[in-house]
């Protein structure tokens, strides 16, 4: 009965991802090409969704700067609380680099709302309301929650290393490059932690037991 159910919950995940219509490109229209087929170097569209990406993640970083603390109050382990608290010094450090990034690019640093950021943190603030205090459950799902975070960024900062690389711009590459690195050494250490500290346990931890 279940497995039907599930058949039939793949089916239509299937039918729908075949039929749904194609996401609409943030570049308008298609960038100029040199005959060699690379990009222009002074290709304005491009620039303007490099500028657009980089607020957009200048946002993000800004409110995990604010988010951070919170988590690291809700995590159980002080092996994830450091995480944490490191994270948060890193994320600062990744800010001023953007900021130097604008500086770069001949703009004013600004700061657009990230839909996706925005959407990953306030799960992460709902895991905190679900999970109870003190146990391992609920360092698990901040650790998924942080892993979330870390992905997005290292898509955007990856994606922005590649672009910027191809548009000559090999300074704001290198910068974004170096937090990149950060991003998936933060990745890396979140899954350490939860592979030597708490998942394990976290499996021994009672159904319905009372821990705060
Ligand atoms: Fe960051």
């Amino acid at each position: 009965m279940e497995k039907h159910s599930k058949a039939e919950k793949e089916n239509t995940i299937t039918a729908r991802s075949k039929t749904a219509s194609k996401p609409s490109s943030p570049i308008k229209n298609k960038p100029a090409v040199n005959g060699n087929g690379k990009l222009k170097q002074d290709t304005s569209l491009l620039e303007e969704f490099v500028l657009d990406a980089i607020k957009d993640i200048y946002w993000a970083e800004k409110h995990l700067i604010k988010t951070m603390p919170k988590l690291n109050k809700a995590a159980t382990t002080p092996e994830l609380k450091r995480v944490f608290t490191d994270h948060l010094a890193v994320s600062e450090e990744h800010v001023s680099r953007l900021e130097k990034v604008f500086e770069l690019m001949g703009k004013k640093a600004q700061a657009k709302k990230c839909e996706a950021m925005a959407g990953i943190t306030k799960e992460a603030e709902g895991i905190i309301e679900e999970t109870e205090k003190g146990t391992l459950t609920r360092d698990v799902a901040l650790i998924m929650a942080a892993q979330k975070v870390e992905h997005y960024e290292i898509a955007t900062y990856g994606g922005l290393v590649q672009i910027t690389k191809i548009m000559g711009k090999g300074e704001i590459s290198g910068i974004l490059a170096q937090t990149l690195a950060e991003e998936k050494d933060a990745d890396h250490l979140l899954t350490e932690v939860a592979e030597n500290n708490i998942n394990m346990e976290a499996e021994e931890e009672g159904d319905g037991e009372e821990k705060n």
